[in-house]
C-alpha cells in the first residue's frame, strides 16, 4: 500500500483536482485507492460524489484513532458505484469541517501519528491519497508523517514557486526533526498554459529550483477540468480531446507514482 499526500502551502493550486486526477486514473486503470480527505472544506469528497454522514469522518477517525476506525467511515465514491465496481475499487474516507478543530498550529508531536495510526488496520488498499488543506498545521503535518510520498502542488507562478519553496523547506524540515521520515517528495506544476511567456519562464525556474523532483507530465490549464469535476464525475469519462489529454497526463502521473512503465 503506497500512501501519498497531495499538499501545498498555498491554497487554490489544484491539490483537490490532482487527487481527483489520479483516483480516476486508479479507478481507469483497476487500482484498488482509498481517498482520505483532510481538508475541513472536503473539496475531494465532493468531486467524489461523497456526503459524510454525521459522526461518520475524517474528524471522527482521527478523534479516536483506534485500529479499524477508518473502516467504519469509508464510503465508497460514486464514480465506482456507477461503474458498478466490487468495494475497495475507489472509496473516501470523507472530510468534513469536524476535521478543522486538529487544523491548529500548536500541537503536540505525538498527535501528529493519528493517521498513521487509523491506516494501520486498513487493507485491500494498493494506494491511498491523502488530500491536504492549504496550510502547515497539524493536519498537514498527521498526513505527511502517515505518507510514503508528499507530492506538492504548484502553478507555474510567482507566489506558487515561492509557496512551493517553503513547502519543500517545510517538508525537509519535518524530515528532520522527526521519527517519521517522508521519504520521497515530489513537484506537480498544474493549470500550464504554454502560450504564456510568463508561465514558460516560471516552468523553467521550477526546473532549476526543483530539478529532478519535478514530475512529468505538467497538468494544462483547462476548462473542462472545472465541467468535470462540477458534475462529480471523473475525467477519465468526459468526452472530448481535452478531457482525453488531461486523462492521460493523470495516468501517466499515476504510472510514475507507482512505478509501472507507461
Ligand atoms: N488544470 C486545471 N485546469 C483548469 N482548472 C483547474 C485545473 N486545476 C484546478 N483547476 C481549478 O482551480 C480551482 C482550484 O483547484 P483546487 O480546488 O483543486 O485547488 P486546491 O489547491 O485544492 O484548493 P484549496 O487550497 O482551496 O484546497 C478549482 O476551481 C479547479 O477546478
Ligand atoms: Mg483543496
Amino acid at each position: 500500500m503506497q500512501i501519498v499526500s497531495v499538499s501545498s502551502l498555498k491554497g487554490g493550486v489544484g491539490k483537490s483536482s490532482v487527487t481527483l486526477g489520479l483516483a480516476s486514473a486508479a479507478l481507469q486503470e483497476g487500482v484498488p485507492t482509498l481517498v482520505v480527505d483532510l481538508d475541513p472544506h472536503a473539496d475531494a469528497t465532493t468531486g467524489l460524489g461523497v456526503r459524510a454522514r454525521h459522526g461518520h469522518d475524517v474528524g471522527e477517525v482521527l478523534a479516536r484513532p483506534r485500529r479499524g476506525a477508518l473502516e467504519k467511515v469509508l464510503m465508497a465514491s460514486s464514480w465506482a458505484v456507477q461503474e458498478g465496481r466490487d468495494s475497495k475499487a475507489l472509496d473516501v474516507a470523507p472530510g468534513s469541517a469536524r476535521s478543522s478543530r486538529f487544523d491548529r498550529s500548536d500541537y503536540r508531536d505525538k498527535d501528529l501519528g493519528r493517521l498513521e495510526r487509523a491506516l494501520a488496520g486498513t487493507a485491500g488498499y494498493e494506494l491511498v491519497l491523502v488530500d491536504c488543506p492549504p496550510t502547515l498545521s497539524a493536519l498537514t503535518r498527521t498526513a505527511w508523517a502517515a505518507s510514503d510520498k508528499v507530492l506538492s502542488v504548484a502553478e507555474p507562478s510567482l507566489f506558487s514557486v515561492a509557496g512551493t519553496k517553503r513547502t519543500m523547506t517545510a517538508i525537509a524540515q519535518f524530515e528532520q526533526s522527526r521519527t517519521w521520515a517522508v521519504p520521497a517528495a515530489g513537484v506537480v506544476v498544474n493549470k500550464v498554459r504554454h502560450s504564456s511567456a510568463e508561465h514558460r519562464h516560471r516552468l523553467d525556474e521550477l526546473a532549476e529550483l526543483f530539478g529532478p523532483l519535478l514530475v512529468d507530465p505538467v497538468l494544462p490549464d483547462l476548462p473542462v477540468w472545472q465541467q468535470a469535476q462540477g458534475a462529480a464525475w471523473p475525467i477519465h469519462r468526459w468526452p472530448g480531446g481535452e478531457a482525453r489529454d488531461l486523462a492521460g497526463r493523470y495516468t501517466a502521473l499515476l504510472r510514475g507514482l507507482l512505478g509501472r512503465s507507461a
